[in-house]
């Protein structure tokens, strides 16, 4: 296997709150290659935004804490690079990002235009590394602009210059998030984080998107880290999947395995708790503990009918199944899927 883009190692990161300290993610191991869209899978609450926010580098400040581990981007731990080298040259440059709600990330007094011109003024392929007062002469801009109408095209904005001259609300939601899309490209990253991208359109519309975004980073060999609660949109753009439980990475395997041969018990009941013609909607019984008083061990332990002692006491190590397929517990070859997940 050749080298990650990205290797999140053993990293640990609480927040403080009026209870204590918050361990949101509990020693996380996640790794994605060059070109490859992993979807990191998990409920409401899971660490899914704050493994993004870590990546990124915009925890918040006053409350977050990284207690341990490392995030290795082409070889640098991103923990170890200054806010100014970050802000100037990784985020929105080498990894860019696409928000749950567009509407927001937009200037509602601007138009979009102006804002994704703003945007290459700092951002574009040909910026200069970090100047504080930096001249946006004439011709970079042609240069820019030209950029931006053909990735206009590109993400299937026919009506470039059209929709440049817009406000935000003027567009569509499905058009907004494919002007997201457009503008996570245009720096021409290694790698997108896009935050369930989708869950603010309908689904028909979802489906387009995830469709147009798997589609554009095969072209361009651009990773994608998505992150979603929603298996179904995971299965139509990842070729990984990742699995996180109340922090802590449970499985991780390629889309096809995950989805035919999955291992680990949370795993499988969530696979269970997807509509199905075929069978009734079954719950997870328990509930999503609270991360400032976390169970010991695997945390998935007290909801687990496969559970057993050892299970509080310790988190199961990292167990390589085959080829990419790793798991964390203990309890694995108990485990029957094949006619529970059928
Ligand atoms: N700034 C913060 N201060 C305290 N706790 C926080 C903070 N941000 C997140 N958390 C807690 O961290 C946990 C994980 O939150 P996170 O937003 O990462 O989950 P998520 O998997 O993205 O959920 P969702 O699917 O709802 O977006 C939650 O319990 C949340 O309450
Ligand atoms: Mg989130």
């Amino acid at each position: 296997m050749g080298k990650a883009l990205l290797s999140v190692d053993n990293l640990e990161v609480g927040f403080e709150t009026d209870q204590g300290l918050a361990r949101v993610l509990d020693h996380v191991n996640f790794d994605i290659m060059p070109g490859e869209i992993v979807g990191l899978v998990g409920e409401s609450g899971c660490g899914k935004t704050t493994l993004a926010r870590a990546i990124l580098g915009v925890l918040p400040q006053n409350s977050a804490r990284i207690s341990a581990g490392s995030i290795t981007f082409q070889g640098r731990n991103l923990l170890d690079v200054s806010k100014k080298d970050l802000a100037s040259n990784v985020r929105g440059k080498l990894i860019s990002f696409i928000p749950q709600d567009p509407l927001s990330s937009f200037n509602p007094v601007f138009t979009i235009g102006s804002q994704i011109m703003e945007l290459m003024k700092w951002k574009s392929p040909d910026a200069p590394a970090s100047k504080p007062f930096m001249r946006y002469n004439k011709s970079r801009q042609d240069s820019d602009k030209k950029r931006v109408l053909d990735l206009l095209k590109t993400v299937q904005l026919p009506d470039g210059e059209g929709v440049l001259r817009k406000y935000p609300h003027e567009v569509s939601g499905g058009q907004r998030q494919r002007l997201m899309i457009a503008m996570a490209l245009l720096p021409e990253p290694r790698m997108i984080i896009a935050d369930e991208p989708t869950t603010a359109l309908d689904v028909t519309i979802q489906a387009q998107i995830l469709k147009l975004l798997r589609t554009v980073s095969v072209e361009r060999g651009v990773s994608v880290l998505f992150t979603t609660h929603d298996l179904g949109a995971a299965y139509e753009i990842c070729d990984k999947v990742t699995v996180m439980y109340a922090g802590q990475e449970v499985e991780s395997a390629p889309s096809s395995k995950f989805f035919s041969n999955p291992k680990h018990p949370y795993t499988i009941k969530l696979l269970q708790s997807l509509p199905s013609h075929a069978k009734d909607i079954q719950g997870i019984p328990g509930q999503i503990p609270s991360l400032t008083n976390a169970p010991t061990g695997c945390r998935f332990h007290p909801r687990c009918s496969n559970a057993t002692p050892k299970c509080s006491g310790e988190r199961p190590p990292i167990t390589l199944l085959d080829n990419e397929h790793t798991l964390r517990c203990f309890n694995s070859d108990t485990v029957s899927n094949s006619e529970e997940t059928t």
